[in-house]
């Protein structure tokens, strides 16, 4: 059976709220679905799914949350090819740099070979209802994609 990871870090629940609701659209398409946060993981789990969903919020200046960061640098030299890929987080528009943790992911899923099959998705706070229906549109394409590949 096709296999999608929903893996990410959540300090306050909002971006952990979207993962439910990811993770809710992904079990839709009838695949596998796994869901943990970031510090239960590990980057070279990713190599055993088909499609992967990765989200955090933002943190410092910009930045990636602390508890992502093993995660984050153990993604480095994996081979991404043929996974399907989308990225989510929750960040606040008062800072310069409006969740720069969802760009950041975005750019490093691109650099190790992984296919972006939806737009990221940032929201600011807790998700609103129609921003919780985009991220089960978000989890049921990946998926359905992910199903096809795998
Ligand atoms: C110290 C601190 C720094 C932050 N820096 C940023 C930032 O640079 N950019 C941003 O978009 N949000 C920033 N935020 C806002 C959080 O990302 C936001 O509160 C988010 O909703 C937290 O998500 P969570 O509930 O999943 O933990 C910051 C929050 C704190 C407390």
């Amino acid at each position: 059976m096709p296999k999608v990871l929903v893996v990410y870090a959540s300090m306050t629940g909002n971006t952990e709220e979207m993962a439910e609701a990811i993770a809710a659209g992904a079990a839709e398409a009838g695949v596998e679905v796994v869901s943990k946060e970031a510090f239960d993981a590990s980057a070279a789990e990713l190599l055993e799914y088909d499609g992967i969903i990765i989200g955090a919020y933002t943190w410092g200046d910009g930045e990636l949350p602390d508890e992502f960061i093993d995660f984050y640098e153990g993604m480095n030299g994996l081979d991404l090819t043929g996974k399907k890929a989308a990225v989510f987080g929750s960040g606040d528009t008062s800072y310069p740099i409006y969740c720069g943790a969802v760009d950041t992911i975005e750019v490093k899923l691109r650099e190790l070979g992984a296919e972006i099959v939806a737009e990221s998705m940032k929201f600011e706070y807790n998700p609103s209802n129609e921003e919780l229906e985009q991220g089960k549109n978000v989890g049921r394409q990946v998926a359905g994609l992910a199903a096809v590949a795998g």
